[in-house]
């Protein structure tokens, strides 16, 4: 039993991860390689540490694949990001829907070229109903843009704009808020990812690159949860 309480023995798995996936970057220029050859690397190990984490269990996978702020990288690194999306919306990624998982986007999808646009809504579309866990993949996503979206939408329902009616429009509506976030790649802030949900959230952070990240890292870190003490202001 890895993931137990030290004062209870009660297993606490967190029901929602989110993962800051950074350094794909550093991660092909320390082998000399192209930064876009640290990204094809960092796409496989979300494919695997996602489906590691739902078989542990967990229910909500949150990934920060593509800031608001990435789409200012060059073209051509902005071009490569979109075409892993393209390719792996369309195939890897629907191996998530046997497991019973819905695979959904959360970020201005109206960036993206129609056909990535299609790519992502049909997997979301085909996956939609799936019980057992969701994935949110963040593309072309910002906290502070997820926020006064929220606002705007809360003030065109003409009702009261408070706490619950923003949570409602947040890209998460519906799940619980992240108890843990992880950030790789050495780097201690969040870069504007879920600023709203991010409240209590434990944090972690360890300078392993992600194309580096295993499912070892996983256990470390979901060891390191359980014996943490969340008070959420309480005493
Ligand atoms: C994270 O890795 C992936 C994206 C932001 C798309 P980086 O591309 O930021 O890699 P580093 O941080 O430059 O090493
Ligand atoms: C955060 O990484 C965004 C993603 C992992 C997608 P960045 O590499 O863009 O963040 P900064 O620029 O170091 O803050
Ligand atoms: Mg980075």
């Amino acid at each position: 039993m890895r993931f137990e309480d030290k004062n209870t023995g009660d297993i606490r798995l967190p029901r929602h991860i989110a993962l800051i996936m950074d350094g794909n970057g550093r991660w092909a220029a320390k082998r000399g390689r192209p930064r876009k050859f640290g990204h094809r690397a960092g796409v496989k190990v979300l494919n695997d540490v996602a489906k590691y984490l739902f078989s542990l269990g967990v229910e909500y996978v949150t990934v920060y694949a593509f800031s608001t702020e990435n789409v200012n990288r060059p073209p051509d690194e902005v071009e490569e990001l979109i075409s892993l999306i393209r390719r792996y919306f369309k195939t890897t990624f629907r191996e998530f829907i046997a497991l019973g998982i819905h695979v959904r986007a959360m970020g201005d999808e109206t960036y993206f070229p129609p056909d990535v646009v299609d790519i992502i809504k049909k997997l979301d579309a085909d996956s939609r109903g799936r019980s057992r866990g969701v994935l949110n993949i963040a593309l072309n996503y910002g906290g502070r843009d997820e926020i006064v979206r929220a606002a705007n939408l809360a003030a065109a329902g003409g009702g009261p704009i408070d706490r619950a009616a923003v949570e409602a429009r947040l890209y998460t509506a519906g799940m619980p808020d992240p108890d843990l976030i992880v950030r790789t790649g050495g780097e201690k802030r969040l870069s504007n990812f879920l600023l709203y949900q991010a409240a209590y959230a434990e944090l972690f952070f360890t300078d392993t690159l992600w194309p580096d990240f295993s499912r070892a890292d996983v256990d470390a870190i979901l060891g390191e949860f359980s014996r943490r003490e969340r008070r959420f202001g309480r005493i």
